[in-house]
């Protein structure tokens, strides 16, 4: 489909509208950037950050470990508080070190997908509310599969992707920014070493940064989620992970990782012993169509990782892989009561149907 100028103006008001209620971001402004999701990031970071500026991460997995690649390659002195993989960074200790080091930029993940875990963010919004520091959050895992609340909680800019829970394709980074971080784009002494990801050229000529194909696709996305309601599909994700999770626990496997700040949209679980990691992944996709993931860095061989997310974050999709994991690693040698883990997944979705953790007073 061709957009002639007034028509890809008017697809991208629509879209950067989308953006802000999607982000629950009223207050900031609805960006793209072509691209994978990090090409928002890099965008933002590369774009507020001059060299020598000091940019403090909080890191508790593969893609904090890109947060702060980003920021260093951009001339940033990357101060960081890590935390083990399995758990969050302790959210009082980032605001502490915020108010006590006042770097110029905090960057935190929100969910990482190399660990299942969410940070909490609102205590740390608050701290670099407080002490004047720009909070950029990656958003990519989490958009549209848990509550988000960019406007919130403090957030000066969030990314996120199209291929998580959008379940759109990828290709084009969704951002919501703050004006405070555009004023500090427009402040800089020296323009970004990038031409092509300058937030500034972004802002100001959002229809030239534009992908026609892409805006299609992410307005087409961002519908979806608008026509179920926002707070409708977290609580879909929450439902499916709870039914993941039981299902796994129910086949005698350890999940892996702090269970009360556990991602909805991706399970990680402990490869038991004497099963071989790459052969149920490979037996599940050549005899069952269904893919799940290796991990990354410390984990990579000890877990894997089972994403359910945007149209598969359903029961039909929990159970289906389920009962082939089951099939798989009773092929494997694995001891597991035939149907343990479908019917341990179907009685969980149904209870937690009714109780799914989104507050349904809070207007998303
Ligand atoms: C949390 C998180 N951040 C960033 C990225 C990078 O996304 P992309 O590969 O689209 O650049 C990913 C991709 O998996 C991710 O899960």
């Amino acid at each position: 489909m061709a957009a002639n100028d007034a028509a890809l103006e008017a697809l991208l008001v629509n879209v950067t509208g989308q953006i802000a209620r999607v982000f629950c971001a009223g207050t900031k402004t609805g960006l793209v950037v072509p691209g994978a999701s990090r090409a928002g990031i890099e965008a933002v970071l590369s774009s507020a950050v001059e060299p020598g500026d000091r940019v403090l991460v909080g890191a508790f997995g593969h893609f904090g470990e890109l947060l702060c690649t980003l920021a260093s390659r951009h001339g940033a002195v990357v101060e960081r508080l890590d935390a083990d993989w399995g758990i969050p960074v302790d959210a009082r200790e980032l605001a502490a070190a915020i108010r006590a080091s006042r770097p110029k930029l905090v960057a935190v993940v929100h969910a990482d997908t190399s660990t299942g875990i969410v940070q909490p963010l609102e205590t740390i919004g608050q701290a670099c509310n407080e002490s004047g520091a720009l909070f950029v959050v990656d958003a990519v895992l989490s958009l549209g599969g848990c509550e988000l609340r960019v406007d919130d909680w403090g957030i000066d800019a969030a990314v996120g992707g199209m291929q998580k829970c959008l379940g759109g394709p990828p290709g084009l980074a969704l951002l919501a920014v703050s004006e405070r971080l555009l004023a500090t784009v427009r402040a800089r002494r020296t323009p970004p070493r990038s031409a092509y990801l300058d937030l500034h050229r972004i802002s100001r000529q959002p229809a030239a940064a534009a992908s026609t194909s892409m805006l299609f696709a992410a307005h087409a996305a961002l519908g979806m989620i608008e026509a179920e309601g926002l707070q409708a599909r977290w609580a879909r994700h929450q439902v499916a992970g709870r039914a993941v999770a039981a299902g796994l626990q129910a086949m005698g496997l350890q999940l892996f990782g702090d269970r009360d700040h556990a991602a909805p949209m991706i399970t990680l679980v402990r490869v038991p012993d004497g099963i071989s990691e790459p052969g149920v992944r490979e037996q599940l996709l050549a005899e069952h169509g269904v893919e799940i993931m290796a991990a990354f860095g410390p984990l990579r061989g000890k877990v894997w990782r089972i994403g359910c997310m945007g149209v598969n974050a359903r029961l039909t999709s929990v159970l289906h892989v389920l009962g082939a994991l089951e099939a798989v690693l009773t092929t494997q040698g694995w001891q597991v009561r035939r149907g343990a883990g479908v019917d341990a997944a179907r009685s969980a979705s149904l209870d937690s149907e009714a109780t799914a953790a989104v507050d349904p007073n809070r207007p998303a």
